[in-house]
């Protein structure tokens, strides 16, 4: 899975949004979450590895999970518990 970090916080370009071919990255600008939330998240089970997100971010806040930065790891889980219980 690709996995959104910390470049995206207060930026929020949202260019991954219209390239992801399957809608799984939230929260959207339509989306009632998006004003509020720092940073949009991938989620994990829906990603199919494209790969088209990582090109369309203008700060490299998007890697695929096993090339995440060292002191970017932990967003693997804040990804992915974004999308827990919904
Ligand atoms: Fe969407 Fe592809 Fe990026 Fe996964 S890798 S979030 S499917 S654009
Ligand atoms: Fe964030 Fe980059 Fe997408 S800034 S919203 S990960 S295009």
């Amino acid at each position: 899975t690709y996995v959104i970090t910390q470049p995206c916080i207060g930026v929020k370009d949202a260019s991954c949004v219209d390239v992801c071919p399957v809608d799984c990255i939230h929260p959207s600008s339509g989306e009632p979450e998006f004003e509020t939330s720092e940073q949009l998240f991938i989620n994990p089970d829906e990603c199919i590895d494209c790969g088209a997100c990582e090109p369309a971010c203008p700060v490299t806040a998007i890697f695929e999970e096993s090339a995440v930065p060292e002191e970017w790891k932990s967003y693997i889980k804040v990804n992915a518990d974004f999308f827990t219980g919904q």
